[in-house]
Parts: C-alpha cells; sequence; structure tokens
C-alpha cells in the first residue's frame, strides 16, 4: 500500500511512525511535512488547502490511501476532491467535517442524536452579548464563562473564565472580527478524548486519552493547540467508555448518516465526566494533537489496513485492536511566547532521537534543524504504568537544547498520584 499522509505537525510524525509498523505500507510520502517526517517519508511541498493540489500529488506518487491529518483541508473538501479522482481518503466529507468546522451545526446533531452537551446560545449581533453572557456564567451559579469561536480556531479561540470583563472582552473581539461566538456553560469534572474510527454507523473506539490545554502547569494560564497528553486513563471506568461509545459516538454516527453526511474517518470526542455523566466539550473531524503523539504509540494493530479499511468500506468486519500494554505520555515542546506570537528560527540540538516527534521544524541549508512555529517538538515515552512512561518522556526531554522554549512538568501527574476520581 503507497500511502500519503497530508499536514506538517507531530501528529503526522505519530501516523507516519505507526503507518510504517504495518508490514502492508510500502511506501510513505507525506506533504508537507517537517525535518523529523523527512527521515521516513518522501516530503512533498503542495498546498494542502487545494483539492486538486493534493489529488494532482496523489496520482503522481499513485497513491493507494491518502491520510489527511489536520481539520482545514477536511473542512475545504479535500476528501471529496480525492474521493472524486477515485482515490480511497482517510477523512470526513465537507459535510460531514461541519462537525468540527461550525460548533452550531454540532449543536444540532447533538440535539437530534439525544446527546448531552453544554446549554449553548450563538451570539452573532453585539447588540446582544450583555444580555447572553448575563445568561451565562458564574451569576447563574456556574463555575465559569465559557467563550467560543463558533469556526476554526486552532484550540485558540476558547476562552474560559471566572471574569466577566475578560469573556466580554474575547466575545466582543471575535465579533469585531466578524466571528460568531458560542457562549456555553461550563462543564465540570475531568476531561476525555475519544478517538473514533468511524465508517457510517461502525464506531472502532482507539484507547481515551486526557489532554492538557492550558499552557503552565496546573492548568494555569491561556488555552494552547495542547502542551501534552496521556493514555489509557487509570480513572476511568469501563463501562463509562463504553456509555461514551453506545450513547454518544455512535448515535452521532447515525445522526449524520441519516441526514446525508455520513461520517468517515476520526471522530473525535472531546468529554466531560460531569456528575450527570459524560457529556460532550466538543467533537473534532480529525485525530487530536497531541493525544495522538501517545495513543499511536501504544498501537499494535496495522494502523494503515486499518484506515485504509474504514476509508474502503470494510471497517466492520476488521479485526479486535490490539494495543501495547502499559502507558505512554507525550510533553510538548513549545517556542517561547507561545502560544502568543512563538519566536522563530531558533536551533534545536537533541531532536532526533527515538521518541522526538517534529512539528514546527526545518532543516536549514545548512543542516541545522530550526524551530518554525509554536509548537516546535512532541516527545513520547511508554512505560509499564504513568509513572514510567512519564520518567521516559522527562528524562528524553533533558537531551534537547531549544533557547526560550518551555514545556508543562505535570502531564499525566495528577493521574499518576490517583489525584482524578470521578
Ligand atoms: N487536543 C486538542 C485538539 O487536537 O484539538
Amino acid at each position: 500500500m503507497r500511502v500519503l499522509v497530508i499536514g506538517s505537525g507531530a501528529r503526522e510524525h505519530a501516523l507516519l511512525l505507526a503507518l510504517r509498523r504495518d508490514p502492508q505500507v510500502e511506501q510513505l510520502a507525506v506533504a508537507p511535512g517537517n525535518a523529523g517526517t523527512a527521515a521516513i517519508a518522501e516530503q512533498y511541498d503542495v498546498d494542502i488547502s487545494s483539492g486538486p493540489a493534493v489529488v494532482a500529488l496523489a496520482q503522481r506518487l499513485a497513491s493507494d490511501l491518502v491520510v489527511v491529518g489536520p481539520e482545514v483541508p477536511l473542512v475545504l473538501g479535500v476528501a471529496d476532491a480525492l474521493r472524486a479522482a477515485g482515490i480511497a481518503c482517510f477523512g470526513p466529507s465537507k459535510d460531514a467535517a461541519r462537525i468540527e468546522g461550525s460548533k452550531a451545526f454540532a449543536k444540532d446533531v447533538m440535539a437530534a442524536a439525544g446527546v448531552r452537551t453544554a446549554a449553548s446560545e450563538i451570539v452573532d449581533n453585539p447588540a446582544n452579548l450583555d444580555a447572553a453572557l448575563n445568561r451565562f456564567g458564574p451569576p447563574a451559579g456556574q463555575a465559569a464563562w465559557v467563550v467560543k469561536d463558533d469556526g476554526l480556531a486552532a484550540g485558540k479561540g476558547v476562552v474560559v473564565t471566572a471574569d466577566r470583563d475578560v469573556a466580554r472582552a474575547h466575545a466582543a473581539g471575535l465579533l469585531d472580527s466578524g466571528h460568531p461566538v458560542l457562549l456555553e456553560s461550563f462543564l465540570d469534572g475531568p476531561e476525555v478524548s475519544l478517538f473514533c474510527v468511524v465508517d457510517g454507523e461502525t464506531v472502532v473506539p482507539l484507547l481515551p486519552a486526557q489532554d492538557f490545554k492550558r499552557v503552565g502547569d496546573n492548568d494555569s494560564g491561556p488555552n494552547t493547540g495542547g502542551m501534552g497528553a496521556y493514555t489509557p486513563l487509570p480513572w476511568l471506568p469501563a463501562q463509562v467508555l463504553t456509555q461514551i461509545v453506545d450513547e454518544i459516538v455512535k448515535p452521532v454516527a447515525a445522526e449524520m448518516v441519516s441526514r446525508g453526511s455520513a461520517f468517515s474517518g476520526l471522530l473525535y470526542a472531546g468529554l466531560a465526566i460531569t456528575s450527570a455523566g459524560p457529556s460532550v466539550v466538543e467533537f473534532n473531524c480529525r485525530f487530536g494533537d497531541p493525544e495522538t503523539q501517545a495513543v499511536l504509540s501504544l498501537l499494535e494493530s496495522p494502523l494503515g489496513q486499518l484506515l485504509n479499511a474504514a476509508a474502503t468500506g470494510t471497517l466492520a468486519s476488521f479485526e479486535e485492536l490490539r494495543w501495547r500494554d502499559g502507558a505512554a505520555v507525550t510533553v510538548v515542546v513549545a517556542a517561547e511566547n507561545y502560544p502568543g506570537r512563538p519566536r522563530v528560527g531558533d536551533v534545536i540540538t537533541g531532536s532526533e532521537a527515538d521518541g522526538v516527534l517534529h512539528a514546527g521544524t526545518a532543516r536549514r541549508e545548512d543542516g541545522a534543524v530550526v524551530s518554525t512555529g509554536g509548537r516546535v517538538l512532541s516527545v513520547v515515552g511508554t512505560g509499564a504504568d504513568l509513572d514510567g512512561a512519564r520518567t521516559a518522556a522527562y528524562t528524553a526531554l533533558k537531551s534537547i537544547k531549544l533557547p526560550g522554549s518551555h514545556f508543562r512538568t505535570d502531564i499525566g501527574l495528577a493521574a499518576a498520584e490517583g489525584r482524578i476520581s470521578l
């Protein structure tokens, strides 16, 4: 199988590493990739948000399967263009990708499927903002205001705050730039990311993971695209996982089919386990970053065959997934000032070790690896348990040098110390 992966993050680096372990994968290509993925896949620089450009590349490479990593090409219809050209694609259609591309659409699907999610209200007129804020947030007995960009925002369009002025300023800023705002009630409880390979009504869950969205230890500072993750979740009972699949993901997949927007690809359920049970924070239409880096490091089943089964309509008969015992932790190394405008162009050393996945990196003409974005590397450690995985990840991190960089020191710590309970 010749596989082309679309994207340039550590998620795509993890996908390529797992695809490389599949004996049926004989050729790996990536577009556009980064300095790390160049070592394991042929690299092509095309405009990945253009359907015709991706189709032309896949045809040139005679790709049997294209795996689309990021949400933007999916929301723009790149998977549709590939399928129209007769090329198997792992990733949903533009229509189905609205589950991530429009929070209003996702809320509508969830309401129709009877799935528990935060109460919400769309505000698209600044004149309605103050009254809407008064209906949400602490005065109504909640812990905080949750203010989201209705469209795609790479994880950074969300502000969760107990300060009304901060909530108002964020919402007003979004409205000023023409973006509708989603106000939501705050969901209290530990968060779970559950990735499911989905084809129509067939749902195959991967290991549950938890990611860390705030930039600083103990969940301090602003939201980011994700600063680390661990899997599996020792505090999540198996019956809650079954409940998430049976009462949330399967009904949503069925609802998408019944509206003629069948989902084929990776359906990512972001949930909070509240006192009333699992409740959806968001759905995404692709693998999550950085959870994928941890989850795929434990996958023993052949990833290329799994994704190809979803892309070609044979997922229902795929073998039961096999996983390595133990745990995995990924820690993101971020550039100075991230999640603000990151400093770029710094030389990185120690990034070529096993378990170091690249995101915002490029190779300079003199051969040096340099930083090119906010999230620069993901360091993955595995071990017999979370303690062992944390030790492996944080030990590997000591060999990496990137001036001005920062990372969280508490990824997976509360779970390892048994401090998360339902
Ligand atoms: N882990 C957050 C995301 O991928 O959106």
